[in-house]
């Protein structure tokens, strides 16, 4: 493979059942899933994985929207893991998401945009050790 990336389903997204959904869209597209988890993430956490917007004024907001309940995390491998999750999460702000992407079919607002995923191969590198400190599950398919 040539490529990880670390997707979350945000609390909004969660609490709306569209944990299968993703899940489905990303297996179907051909990616692998080799991290799974449900956690309620503590302020601690959020500022790390948000640490480059400190200095925006959704700061706060952001970070208590983001534990206002669970949020699945997952790593996803294949080829173009992060470009390619980006494409199908769609753009940041729902309403210049691109039809039939995630954020477009099921988010309307910025602030509840339902789907986090890595924006670079580093920062899904950053993100993984962040989220998966105890390391993802690398595995061959037997086919
Ligand atoms: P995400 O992909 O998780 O990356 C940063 C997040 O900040 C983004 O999705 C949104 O949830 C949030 N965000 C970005 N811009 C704004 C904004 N103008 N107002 C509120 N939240 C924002």
């Amino acid at each position: 493979h040539s490529g990880v990336a670390c997707h979350l389903i945000k609390p909004d997204g969660v609490l709306r059942n569209l944990t299968a959904e993703v899940i489905n869209r990303f297996t179907r597209k051909g990616f692998k899933l080799v991290g799974l988890k449900m956690v309620t993430p503590s302020k601690e956490h959020l500022e790390k994985h948000y640490a480059d917007l400190s200095s925006k004024g959704f700061f706060a907001s952001l970070i208590e929207y983001m534990q206002s309940g669970p949020v699945v995390a997952m790593v996803w491998e294949g080829d173009n893991a992060v470009k390619t999750g980006r494409v199908m999460l769609g753009a940041t702000h729902p309403k210049d998401s691109a039809p039939g992407t995630l954020r477009a079919d099921f988010a309307i607002d910025i602030g509840r945009n339902c789907f986090h995923g890595s924006d670079s191969v580093e920062s899904a590198k950053a993100e993984i050790a962040l989220w998966f400190p105890e390391g993802v599950n690398s595995y061959k398919h037997p086919l």
